[in-house]
């Protein structure tokens, strides 16, 4: 069996909405430390909706293509499901990760939680959700 689905190769070499957003309500960077990997995520959000996403990643394969599948995940949705969206999530819609590289999912979740926690602290007047 190949070591990467179809869909992990396809978004790798494809990636989805890949760039910046200069007026993005929400941003947010992770990196982790033994790899070294950074993973930026940017938002754009109008009355409640995700209107827009775009990342920019410097790491390995599994961590593009997580970030790629993790913004078609939450493009166009409410900002309540995108603050519920798991790595397990992004790794299951990837047709899976092998088990040693299921830390760059990770990276997917926290970057997204960390652009909405931005976009909350920008905007002290929306009520978070849960
Ligand atoms: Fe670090 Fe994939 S090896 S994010």
């Amino acid at each position: 069996m190949a070591l990467y689905s179809e869909k992990v190769m396809d978004h790798f070499r494809n990636p989805r909405n890949v760039g910046i957003i200069e007026d993005a309500d929400g941003v947010g960077e992770v990196g982790n430390a033994k790899c070294g990997d950074i993973m930026k995520m940017y938002l754009k959000i109008k009355d409640d909706i995700i209107e827009d996403v775009k990342f920019e990643t410097f790491g390995c394969g599994s961590a593009i293509a997580s970030s790629s599948m993790a913004t078609e995940l939450i493009k166009g949705k409410p900002v309540s499901e995108a603050l519920k969206l798991t790595n397990k999530a992004v790794a299951e819609a990837l047709d899976g990760l092998p088990d040693y590289k299921m830390h760059c999912s990770v990276l997917a979740e926290e970057a997204i939680k960390n652009a909405l926690d931005d976009y909350y602290a920008r905007h002290p007047d929306i009520a978070r959700e849960e």
